[in-house]
């Protein structure tokens, strides 16, 4: 009887424990999960003609924000546990200062830190181009599609949360607000040829959402896709194919990249697909010089 009495008082002891390590872990993760505040408030005028709102349409297909946010915007299940929101119905309930922070500042309209949403790969995208993005998002169709996927059983969402909050509570962050720090500044903008200061941006904010912060194949995601040098062995025309078809020379299927380029980057201009290349091709001269 006796040791039946302590075997019931250790787990009541290690249940407690465990509550305490639980709430430790919880309110830590919290507080950091909190403790980023966006800088100066946008401020950029939302244009409203029509030019404007083709433009912003054209951003959100080369942007990639329907891969996550669903084809009609209408908010998607990531990895069976997180819901994007539903974008046009987000635009119309929040302000544009609101949808700015979360686009490149990784802070959400409840304030807290954004962990999947891409900010990094819209950090340097131009004021005018977020309101133009803005704008469009407000004026197209709010789709009352239900969201594609399934969300995993509660339990595996329960332990993947905390899996998550405890690295943070170890003090491994993984914050937009903190990554967005290791983007370089564009340095092309005022390179004499247009076109390399031009795909520079179109490569900053499109190509290293997987290519790496600075292209060159390194965090967030090293070893997942290739340093972008390689474009220095393509011809134009190849380049082109890539963008278009998705295919390498070889005609090989790329398993992620091929699906990427048919969504998103089918949409690139024919003026884009050339700036992209000018600007990709003189990286790959400009890191070799340098060896
Ligand atoms: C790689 C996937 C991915 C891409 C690409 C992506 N998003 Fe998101 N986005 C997310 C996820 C995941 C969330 C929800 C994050 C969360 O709740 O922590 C989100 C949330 C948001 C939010 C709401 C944040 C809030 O809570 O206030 C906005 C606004 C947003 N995304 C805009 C965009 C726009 C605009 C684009 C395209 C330019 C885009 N996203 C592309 C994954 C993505
Ligand atoms: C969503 C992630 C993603 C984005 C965005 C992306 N890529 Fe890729 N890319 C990959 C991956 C991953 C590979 C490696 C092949 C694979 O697994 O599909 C790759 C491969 C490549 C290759 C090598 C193809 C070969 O010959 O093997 C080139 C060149 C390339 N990407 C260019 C670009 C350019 C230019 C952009 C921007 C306009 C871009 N990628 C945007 C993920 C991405």
């Amino acid at each position: 009887m006796r040791i039946v009495r302590w075997i019931g008082l250790g787990f009541a002891g290690l249940s407690g424990l465990a509550a305490l390590f639980g709430a430790w872990v919880y309110g830590v993760s919290e507080l950091h999960y909190r403790s980023y505040a966006p800088t100066a408030a946008f401020e950029h005028p939302i244009p409203t003609d029509a030019a404007a709102l083709a433009w912003g349409e054209h951003l959100a297909a080369t942007r990639g924000c329907r891969g996550c946010h669903g084809a009609d915007l209408e908010g998607e299940i990531m990895f069976g546990a997180v819901a994007t929101p539903n974008l046009t119905a987000l635009a119309r309930a929040e302000t544009a200062a609101t949808f700015e922070a979360a686009l490149r500042q990784g802070i959400g309209h409840t304030g807290r830190a954004l962990y999947s949403m891409p900010s990094y790969n819209f950090v340097r995208m131009t004021d005018a181009d977020v309101a133009a993005l803005y704008a469009y998002l407000r004026n197209a169709p709010v789709s009352d599609a239900a969201p594609q996927d399934e969300l995993a059983p509660l339990f595996e969402r329960i332990v993947g949360d905390f899996m998550v909050r405890l690295a943070i509570a170890r003090g491994e962050d993984g914050a937009m607000p903190k990554w967005l720090d290791q983007v370089p500044p564009l340095t092309e903008q005022d390179n004499p040829n247009p076109r390399i200061a031009r795909g520079e941006y179109l490569a900053m904010t499109s190509c290293n959402e997987c290519h790496g912060f600075d292209l060159r194949g390194n965090a967030p995601w090293p070893g997942s896709a290739p340093d972008l040098i390689v474009v220095g062995a393509y011809m134009p025309e190849q380049f082109t194919r890539l963008m278009r078809e998705g295919l390498p020379s070889s005609g090989a299927e790329l398993p992620m990249m091929g699906p990427v380029a048919r969504g998103r980057f089918v949409h690139w201009s024919d003026d884009e697909v050339a700036d992209l290349y000018a600007y990709l091709s003189d990286m790959s001269r400009r890191a070799i010089d340098a060896e």
